[in-house]
């Protein structure tokens, strides 16, 4: 299984510390089965330009690998992502798919926290038609209460993809929910958006547990359906 999104990478953002606590992460994931990991530190572009952002998760990946312990926690795959805080102009910004994960065209976007207007669905849909990039929506459960229903129906009709965390399934209050826009092809990713091992630790196995024991194995053959076009760049 693949876990799209992950603040593993150590001392990049506000995620993982340093290598000690990413190489936990690292054995957290693995003994879960996640064998998939998409590494998407959080890019502000108002703070740094891409160029630069790129650089710095460079060393981070190189700190990472150099580790002794690495090869012990190495998963199967690993991509390097980013997850883009969206701003007014990202779609015309230079070098933007530099920013996709791995070598796929998904850019993980995290849009704001407030009722999404015009401008900001056009340019989201702007990127999916006519730059060729495939917009991945991150944790959009955050961002339900502001939106009128049925927005994220017609995002997931117009071909936006949209990923929410594992916890979405985990809580009582939002599990339902969670199973409903599942259920309904609403959910196209997991991720467990993980920072640490306290708070927000990797709980991509408790989540597939959830919905596999409420949905049954063919939920989760949508979500690797949808990972496999991912990786092999079909969508
Ligand atoms: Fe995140």
């Amino acid at each position: 299984m693949l876990d799209l999104h992950t603040h593993i990478l150590p001392a990049m953002d506000d995620g993982s510390r340093n290598v000690d606590e990413t190489m936990e992460m690292l054995a957290a994931e693995k003994a879960m089965g996640v064998t998939r990991i998409a590494l998407t530190p959080h890019f502000y572009p108002h703070r740094e330009d891409p160029e630069r952002f790129l650089r710095r998760r460079a060393r981070c990946y190189a700190q990472m690998e150099n580790d002794a312990r690495y090869e012990g926690v190495r998963p199967k795959r690993l991509l390097l992502g980013a997850e883009v805080a969206y701003f007014e102009g990202i779609s015309r910004m230079e070098d933007v798919e530099k920013l996709c994960i791995g070598d796929t065209r998904a850019l993980l976007v995290e849009m704001p926290f407030c009722r999404w207007n015009d401008r900001m669905l056009g340019e989201i849909l702007y990127l999916q038609k006519h730059c060729d990039l495939q917009p991945v929506l991150a944790h959009v459960e955050r961002f339900l209460k502001y939106q009128p229903g049925g927005l994220m129906e017609e995002l997931a009709d117009s071909g936006v993809c949209l990923q929410v965390n594992a916890s979405f399934f985990l809580h009582w209050q939002t599990r339902s929910k969670a199973m409903k826009m599942l259920s309904r092809g609403q959910i196209h990713f997991l991720g467990s958006d993980c920072h640490n091992m306290q708070a927000r630790k990797p709980n991509m196995g408790d989540a597939l547990q959830t919905i596999s024991k409420k949905l049954g194995k063919d939920a989760l053959q949508h979500l690797t359906r949808m990972e496999r076009m991912l990786l092999e760049g079909t969508r």
